[in-house]
C-alpha cells in the first residue's frame, strides 16, 4: 500500500521522520497513532503544550504531563492526548509545509482514518476588537483571490491552486464554539499572507515602502471584501490538507484591532488569556464530535 498523494511513499517502507525526530522502523506508528481523529496545530511549542496540558485537563480528567513525541528535536513539539494529536508549526506556511508532510505521513504509517486538522492560531483583527475569535469561512491571499501558489519542479512552474473552507465545517464548529464561552466569536474571510510586516501593511516594520495613505485604503480594500483576520499560515494549511484529503479548519483570536494599531499590546498576562481562547471553541467542537457531553 502507498500513500494516496505520492506513490513513492510506502507503508513499510521505513522512514525517518526527520523534523519530528520519529524513525518509523523504531516508533511504532500504528499502535501509537492509529486512533488520532484531530489533529490541532498552533505556532509556538509553549501553546500547544499548554493546550496539550488542557485537553488533558478537560477531555481526560488527568494533570499529567504530555508526552512529547518529537522530544529528540527542538524543530517541532508533539504531543497525543487520547485521539488528538498536538504540534507547533512555527510562523509562516514554509515551517508548516514541512511539519504536514510528516504529519501527513505519519497518520499513513498509523492507518489513520477521518482525521480532521485544526489550527488554533493568533492574528490581526480587521475591524474586530482584541480577543475576538474569528472562525475563517474563506480564504484569501494577499491579492484577494482564493490561491495558495506555489512554485513546483513539475515543469519548473508555479502552480495556483483554488482554496476552499469546508462550509459544513464551519458551521459545526460555529454552532458549538457559543456554549460556555464569555467572549465574542466571528465568521469571516481570512487574508493569509507571507509576512508579519509589509504583507500586513505594518508602519513598524524595518521596511517599508508605502504610505500611512497606502496601508488606510489597504484595510479599506479588505473591509470591502469580508476579509476579517490576517495571518500566515491558513492558505497553505487549507491548500496542503485539501490535497492530502484532510478536512481542516481555522480559528484565530485577534491580538489587535489592525485599524487601530500595528503593535499587539504588551500586556502578557491579557495576550496568554486571549490566546487561550482558541482552545474553548476546539474543546467544545471535539467535545460534541466524541459524544461528550
Ligand atoms: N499574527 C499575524 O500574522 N498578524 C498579527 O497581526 C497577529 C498575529
Amino acid at each position: 500500500m502507498s500513500l494516496k498523494s505520492n506513490p513513492y511513499i510506502k507503508l513499510n517502507g521505513g522512514d525517518f521522520l526527520y523534523h519530528l525526530g520519529i524513525d518509523t522502523s523504531q516508533v511504532n506508528c500504528k499502535e501509537i497513532f492509529h486512533d488520532v481523529k484531530f489533529v490541532c496545530l498552533g505556532g509556538s511549542t509553549n501553546r500547544m503544550l499548554k493546550f496539550a496540558k488542557f485537553i488533558n485537563e478537560n477531555l481526560n480528567g488527568n494533570s499529567e504531563e504530555p508526552y512529547n513525541y518529537a522530544y529528540k528535536t527542538d524543530r517541532y513539539c508533539l504531543y497525543k492526548t487520547g485521539p488528538i494529536l498536538i504540534a507547533n508549526h512555527g510562523i509562516g506556511v514554509p515551517s508548516l509545509s514541512v511539519l504536514l508532510n510528516e504529519i501527513f505521513k505519519l497518520l499513513f504509517y498509523a492507518q489513520c482514518s477521518d482525521v480532521i486538522f485544526i489550527r488554533l492560531g493568533t492574528c490581526g483583527g480587521i475591524g474586530v476588537e482584541a480577543g475576538t475569535v474569528v472562525i475563517t469561512d474563506n480564504v484569501v491571499n494577499g491579492e484577494l483571490e482564493p490561491i495558495f501558489s506555489y512554485v513546483s519542479i513539475k515543469l519548473g512552474k508555479r502552480i495556483n491552486i483554488t482554496t476552499t473552507v469546508d462550509a459544513d465545517l464551519v458551521r459545526e464548529i460555529y454552532d458549538h464554539s457559543s456554549q460556555n464561552n464569555s467572549f465574542t466569536i466571528v465568521r469571516g474571510t481570512t487574508c493569509s499572507v507571507d509576512c508579519f510586516y509589509e504583507a500586513q501593511g505594518r508602519l513598524d516594520g524595518a521596511l517599508c515602502d508605502y504610505t500611512e495613505e497606502d496601508r488606510k485604503q489597504f484595510f479599506e480594500k479588505l473591509q470591502r471584501n469580508g476579509v476579517k483576520n490576517l495571518e500566515m499560515e491558513s492558505l497553505g494549511l487549507f491548500s496542503y490538507c485539501h490535497r492530502a484529503g484532510y478536512k481542516a479548519a481555522m480559528i484565530a483570536v485577534a491580538l489587535l484591532n489592525r485599524l487601530e494599531a500595528d503593535e499587539p499590546t504588551s500586556n502578557i498576562d491579557m495576550l496568554k488569556e486571549w490566546e487561550s481562547r482558541p482552545f474553548y471553541t476546539v474543546l467544545n467542537f471535539i467535545r460534541s464530535k466524541l459524544d461528550i457531553v
